[in-house]
């Protein structure tokens, strides 16, 4: 399978690498217990340098990350300007990564790193940074782009609920394991109707991931939020201390801008967009999280890239009631035990858990179909309209095609690439099966005959111009939208075998030998007839002769 796309070996390993994803972030983590002696990996370092340095110096090091923008006069330096790198010395560069700007009188928004990194590991970036200003970047996969479709189906988690080629399954979503400590429920069963960005430039930065909108009733919202808020370890809740508050607000304000916060973070309107805008953390977030998240967020999330910045408890309690304007949430009362296994029921179905990967997760199966020839099956101009705005086609399931709030952009690169997913091994249709550009009246006659009640009998499974019996979640899909989404010559290899191409599928085999179509009609030749039924659902979804290509 793995020649489904030319060139896919090319690309693939630097899919992975350009997200610095889990495998690489952890081996981050743990590098810290590393002896000193391992040796310097530049593909670690890389990993390290694209989730804590990328945003504010860009992703080759020109001094131009997204965050840049934000931080007005304090511009990050440009690390490939070899002229000034190289009037710096080894013991200059570790000191400014390890204590941050303020230790050589520079920026304040240039964080300290020694609580996040390892001394190996600043020392390895130091041999980075060396490497970034000597001309050709450390290594090629941050400066040479893979093609855009593929990658940007990977940073989106389209591979979690459909298998694509041999494209890998990786969570692109934070943790959940533990949000009963962490958010408010109102604002969760909002976010989970109406999802918006949190984190401006992807949750493993750099990468365009965002939380889909599963179209989601009130009902199953609150479900799921039920579900979460059960989710949790216990961590204790401070209450506001009442006669030192406003003196702790103001301690707060202070520390806030000692430790530079703003450098990633907007608060009153102002401040860098890396990390989440703090100015709506009182309604969202939880004051005993905070507090922990604040002094070590690591040992929340151990690929979290907000720096380490060595805040201690009193400056984080400060902090924190500062955040909050000293106006903690009440705490929420259980759900019920019922509610939140409806809400488990749920999140599985859905297929929450492949982006968002947690403890206790098992690998789950991928929910959505398979997309690997998806380009010999789908319609161009149906996929982006599809990938625009998803409606269901397989009634049946529980799990839906979630959107992406995607750009304009984003649309014509995912549909290019679902376009080109073609399936190497599958042969080509005779001529004489192939759809010639048009079809006919007299075909389309025939193929409702054949198609009525009297014969095959499709509606009583499909809807069409008739409704099948039975309830609407076993209805097979609307032909009228299959018209419009397949490709004429799929849907004739699907007539001709639906068991090949679907294994298991509940769609009858009307063709499977010779003698199996009815002789009266089209004399009961079954190629003729399945052209027929083609054109029939061609003229379903509106097509008439000569439209279609
Ligand atoms: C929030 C934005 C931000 C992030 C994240 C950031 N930097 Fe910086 N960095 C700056 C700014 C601003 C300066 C300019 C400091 C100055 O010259 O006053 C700077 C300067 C530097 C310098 C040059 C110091 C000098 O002497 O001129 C180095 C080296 C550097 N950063 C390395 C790193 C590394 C390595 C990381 C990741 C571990 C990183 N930076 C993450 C903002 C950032
Ligand atoms: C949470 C799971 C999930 C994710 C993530 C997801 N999909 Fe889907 N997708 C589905 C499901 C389920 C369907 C089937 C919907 C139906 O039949 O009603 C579907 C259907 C589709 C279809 C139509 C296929 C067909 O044969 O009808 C396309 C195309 C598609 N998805 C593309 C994408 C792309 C591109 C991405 C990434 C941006 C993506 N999907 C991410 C679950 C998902
Ligand atoms: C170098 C950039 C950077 C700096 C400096 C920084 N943060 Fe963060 N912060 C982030 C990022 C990125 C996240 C998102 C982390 C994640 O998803 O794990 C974050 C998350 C947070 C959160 C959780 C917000 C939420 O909505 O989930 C809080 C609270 C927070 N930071 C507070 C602070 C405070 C207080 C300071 C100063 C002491 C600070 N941060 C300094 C980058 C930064
Ligand atoms: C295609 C991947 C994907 C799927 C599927 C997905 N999410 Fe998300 N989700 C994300 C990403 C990425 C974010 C981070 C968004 C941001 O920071 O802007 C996110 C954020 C969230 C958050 C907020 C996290 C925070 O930082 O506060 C919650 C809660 C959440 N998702 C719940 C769910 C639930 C429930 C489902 C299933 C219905 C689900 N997600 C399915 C990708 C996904
Ligand atoms: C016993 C029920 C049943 C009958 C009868 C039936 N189908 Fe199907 N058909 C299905 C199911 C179920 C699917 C969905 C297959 C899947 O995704 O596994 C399907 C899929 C299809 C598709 C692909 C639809 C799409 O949008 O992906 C076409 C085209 C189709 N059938 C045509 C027909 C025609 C033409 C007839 C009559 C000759 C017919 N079917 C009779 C159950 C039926």
């Amino acid at each position: 399978m793995s020649a489904f796309l030319a060139g896919a070996d090319v690309w693939r390993p630097r899919v992975r690498l350009a997200l610095g994803l889990l495998v690489l972030g952890l081996s981050v983590a743990s590098a810290a217990e590393k002896p000193a002696t391992a040796p310097a990996d530049p593909r670690r370092s890389e990993a390290v340098y694209r989730r804590y340095c990328a945003v504010c110096h860009g992703p080759e090091g020109k001094g131009d990350g997204p965050n840049a923008p934000f931080l007005e006069d304090d511009q990050p330096r440009d690390l490939t300007d070899s002229r000034y790198i190289g009037g710096l010395s080894d013991e200059h560069l570790y000191r400014v990564i390890a204590e941050g700007g303020q230790a050589i009188r520079g920026s304040r928004f240039m964080p300290p790193w020694r609580w996040t990194l390892s001394p190996s590991q600043i020392r390895e970036m130091v041999t980075f940074i060396r490497a970034l200003s000597a001309g050709a970047p450390a290594s090629p996969s941050l400066a040479a782009e893979p093609p855009a479709g593929a990658t940007l189906a990977v940073e989106l988690g389209c591979p979690v609920c459909h298998r694509i080629g041999d494209l890998e399954l990786m969570p692109v979503g934070p943790n959940l394991s533990a949000d009963g400590d962490r958010v408010q429920r109102a604002w969760l069963v909002q976010f989970l109707k109406t999802p918006h960005t949190i984190r401006s430039f992807g949750y493993h930065p750099l990468s365009r991931s965002r939380m889909p909108d599963f179209r989601l009733s009130d009902e199953e919202a609150v479900s799921l939020a039920d579900y979460l808020i059960t989710r949790q370890r216990g961590i204790p809740e401070p209450s506001p201390e009442s006669p030192r508050a406003a003196a702790l607000v103001q301690r707060g304000r202070e520390l806030f801008r000692q430790y530079a916060c703003r450098a990633c973070h907007t608060r009153d309107g102002t401040g860098g967009r890396a990390g989440p805008d703090l100015d709506t953390v009182a309604q969202r977030l939880k004051p005993g999280w905070v507090m922990r998240f604040i002094r070590d967020p690591q040992a929340v999330d151990c690929v979290s890239p907000m720096p380490h910045l060595g805040v201690g408890e009193d400056g984080a309690r400060a902090i924190t009631h500062y955040l909050f304007d000293a106006a903690f949430p009440q705490p929420d009362s259980p759900p019920s035990a019922e509610a939140a296994r409806k809400g488990f029921t749920l999140y599985r179905a859905l297929g929450c858990g492949g982006c968002h990967w947690d403890e206790s997760n098992e690998v789950t199966d991928r929910i959505g179909p398979d997309l690997s020839g998806a380009g010999d099956r789908l319609r161009s101009e149906w996929v982006s309209g599809f990938l625009t705005q998803s409606t269901a086609i397989r009634l049946w399931l529980t799990a839906r095609m979630p959107g992406f709030r995607l750009t304009e952009a984003e649309v014509r690169a995912l549909a290019d690439f679902i376009a080109n997913l073609k399936d190497p091994a599958t042969p080509p249709l005779p001529e004489r099966l192939r759809f010639s550009g048009s079809i006919s009246e007299a075909n389309v006659q025939a193929g409702r005959r054949l198609a009525s009640r009297e014969f095959l009998s499709c509606s009583s499974c499909h809807l069409g111009e008739e409704q099948p019996e039975g309830s609407p979640e076993e209805w097979a899909p609307d032909l009228r939208i299959s018209a419009q989404r397949l490709k004429p010559d799929w849907i004739v290899r699907w007539l001709l075998d639906p068991q090949r191409l679907a294994p298991g599928t509940k769609m009858p085999s009307f063709f499977s030998d010779e003698t199996s179509g009815p002789e009266e009609i089209l004399e009961g030749d079954e190629e003729r007839q399945i052209l027929a039924l083609r054109d029939y659902i061609l003229s379903l979804g509106g097509a008439r002769s000569g439209e279609l290509r």
